[in-house]
């Protein structure tokens, strides 16, 4: 029987309550089967870095088992630094054997929100502030899931970013803004990557919430984008029963567990009971979870041939390595300060938190119980092994309430709906004992050969349901590394993070690594770039300014406000802001160092326009002319000359990560099609491209152009 013969047949065998069971919470993360169809709940978990621990069916309390130790994957950013599609495949595909193993059927992953201010509490899970390589890597990553008979969740849509007054806020954006920044790659996620289901938002978008909007879920998912997967809310998201019945959203998820009186439970049966809402509503969202669970194989005899996953395994672990190597990104290398030469060293002083703390287990949603986590401490010990001297010392004191998530407590996600009392989670630290701390660190960075600095911010500061007020580093950490650079003025900074930070010291410092939330191997990838085992290939994806403030929706106020805020800043987002005007940054969009050179050469453009096409074949000859093998990643960047609307100054529009042996060269050949030039056009309603000249620059970060060239476009 046709799929969707057999939907239809199966609907018409259930009663109302069996239908309205499947479509809300039953349990905290699963919905009601129908046992007597043979129609078993739908299994779901967080989320984006690995697979989150269990919990008591119906308490937010862990299950306490020892069976739920996992694999722990680089955040989102993490991913995001590595510019590699490959990888991204990689992460999915392991994610995806991790989540089946499980034994669960959703994965509420990934998270692709735009970076829209450095500020955003989630920024960590998120990708970029560029919604074309979050495309060129969520797409990959739905696929690799996929491919394990679990389904990908992509969240959140849409325009999520800010974490103030998550539940209720209204953020009101303009129709070319969402189009071309905040919808871009949910777009692709259903249409390329194919993701069986998506998570509305929390906010509300241009006055609906998200998890109910007629506008966005029925016209736009629904319609337009033409979807059949399903719709599921976010924990909470949903705030009326008819609202959330006339709407394209299939299930109901909520955090408190009197799971008969969601929305879309006891209070919808009554409301068709009373003839108010019609049962064909319902009869859609089940056919749409019918229709995911023959997908994922999971009825009948089906089930026989459905994949049965795999986690905690060795090779995943090695998987989290190898992207976690590929995410470190060198920021500033003066008289090739790095890699330290091991040579002849036989004292090294690490300092800095960040060494020792473990991140895993923090964050919200995404938090994990991690089978192991390398810390930078670790991972530096691991490699130097027995005949250098390690000493540590902390430099400062995190006095936050960071502890462990597997105690005996109630889940912080129980009241997670409600504000968030940040004062129990940024606690401060006394001033003499800061003081101490500092003069250990100082004193110790005297007496040994190397220093590196391990600092920067944990999941007291990149949180979900909190932003951040500004990227001022906490605890004190400016004057330690201004003291410590002092006492040896050859001190390398790393910066651990999920999102950016001030570095005032940063003049000073001759070597900065930044490396976003990591993995279980984020300490060993660390140690064998500070030590020239991995030669460093990560690019920032996103804008370092040097303050918030220097941001344009911070400095319009229209960030991190309660109520609504409106993106007023429109497209003028990271780098399309701050390169579009020219304003100095820390450091920019793509940047990353290698210990070796590369060099650009030839670009060289083809043009074929047709009337629904447009090609452009591009070529450039790159060439390794260093001393060691390395991966650069080119990035093309296009711009339109004479534009009739405003456009950003140029835009990535294509990338590839190349690697080069010590004086190879290669050609990189490179396809740009109409998507490249186009724009979203308020009149019309649809992306159009105007005739015109364009700039193709070929560069190593978007303000390190190394090769440009115009081409004419006629239509
Ligand atoms: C988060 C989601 C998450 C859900 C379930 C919410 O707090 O916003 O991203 O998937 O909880 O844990």
């Amino acid at each position: 029987m046709q799929t969707e013969t057999w939907i239809q047949d199966i609907v018409s065998q259930l009663t109302l309550e069996e239908k309205i069971g499947m479509i809300h919470g039953n349990g905290l993360f699963r919905t009601g089967g129908v046992e007597r169809l043979g129609i078993p709940p739908l299994v779901m978990t967080d989320g984006p870095i690995g697979i989150r621990a269990d919990f008591e069916d119906q308490l937010w309390k862990p299950n306490g088992m020892t069976s739920d130790y996992t694999s722990y994957f680089p955040c989102g950013s993490a991913l995001a630094a590595t510019f590699n599609p490959k990888l991204a495949k990689l992460n999915g595909q392991v994610l995806g054997e991790e989540a089946r193993g499980r034994g669960k059927d959703v994965l509420l992953a990934p998270s692709i929100n735009i970076k829209r201010t450095p500020l955003c509490g989630r920024n960590f899970e998120y990708m970029s502030e560029d919604p074309y390589l979050v495309e060129a890597l969520c797409v990959p990553f739905i696929e690799g899931i996929q491919e394990n008979d679990v389904a990908a969740c992509v969240k959140h849509l849409a325009a999520n970013s800010q974490e103030t007054d998550r539940m209720a806020v209204d953020t009101i954006v303009d129709e070319r803004t969402l189009e071309e920044l905040y919808l871009k790659a949910f777009y692709a996620a259903i249409t390329k990557g194919r993701s069986y289901c998506m998570m509305g938002a929390y906010n509300k978008l241009n006055g609906e919430f998200c998890c109910s909007s007629k506008q966005l879920l029925n016209k736009l998912v629904r319609e337009d984008w033409n979807y059949d997967g399903t719709i599921i809310s976010d924990w909470g998201g949903v705030h009326d029963t008819i609202d959330a019945a006339e709407s394209a959203l299939d299930i109901e998820m909520d955090v408190h567990y009197e799971f008969s009186s969601h929305y879309l439970a006891e209070p919808l049966k009554k409301k068709v009971e009373e003839g108010i809402l019609e049962e064909a509503l319902i009869d859609k969202k089940v056919s749409n979870i019918l229709r995911l669970m023959k997908r994922l194989h999971m009825l009948g005899d089906e089930q026989e041939t459905r994949k049965s996953g795999i986690y905690s395994n060795m090779e995943h672990h090695q998987a989290a390595l190898d992207i976690a190597r590929e995410s470190v990104i060198l920021l500033k290398n003066e008289d090739d300060r790095l890699p330290i030469k091991t040579k002849g060293m036989r004292k090294i002083a690490i300092i800095g938190e960040n060494a020792i703390r473990i991140h895993s287990n923090k964050g919200g949603s995404s938090e994990l119980k991690a089978l192991y986590e390398t810390s930078p401490l670790l991972g530096i010990k691991k490699v130097l092994g027995g005949n250098v001297s390690v000493s540590y010392a902390k430099g400062y004191e995190v006095a936050d309430k960071l502890d462990s998530i597997y105690d005996d407590e109630e889940s912080w996600q129980a009241s997670s709906t409600q504000e968030v009392d940040i004062s129990s989670i940024r606690m401060g630290t006394k001033a003499e004992e800061q003081e101490r701390l500092r003069r250990e660190a100082v004193e110790l960075a005297k007496t040994v050969d190397e220093v590196i600095f391990i600092g920067g911010l944990n999941h007291a500061y990149d949180l979900e349901g909190v932003d951040r007020e500004d990227m001022i580093l906490p605890y004190g950490q400016d004057s330690v590394i201004e003291a410590v650079l002092e006492a040896n003025p050859n001190t390398v900074v790393v910066m651990i993070a999920g999102s950016p930070v001030e570095m005032p010291w940063a003049d000073k410092a001759k070597a900065i690594v930044y490396q976003y939330y990591a993995g279980m191997e984020g300490g060993t990838a660390l140690a064998e770039v500070l030590f020239g085992k991995v030669n460093p290939s990560g690019k920032l994806p996103e804008t370092f300014p040097y303050h918030a403030t220097d941001c344009l929706p911070v400095q319009l106020g229209e960030m991190g406000k309660p109520g609504y805020v409106t993106f007023k800043e429109e497209l003028k987002v990271g780098y399309r802001q701050y390169d579009t005007e020219q304003k100095e940054v820390a450091f920019c969009f793509g940047h990353g160092l290698s210990y070796t050179k590369f060099e650009y050469s030839d670009m060289k453009a083809t043009v074929t326009e047709s009337d629904d096409e447009v090609t452009v074949e591009l070529s450039l000859m790159i060439e390794n002319t260093g001393k060691v093998k390395g991966q650069e990643i080119v990035q093309i960047y296009v711009g339109s000359k004479n534009p009739s609307v405003f456009r950003p100054l140029h835009e990535l529009k294509a990338f590839q990560k190349v690697t080069l042996a010590p004086e190879e060269k290669k050609e990189v050949k490179i396809k740009l099609q109409k998507d490249t030039f186009s724009y979203y056009s308020m009149e019309e309603k649809q992306f159009i491209i105007e005739a015109g000249t364009y700039t193709i620059e070929a560069g190593s970060s978007s303000r390190d152009i190394r090769e440009c060239l115009t081409i004419e476009l006629h239509r």
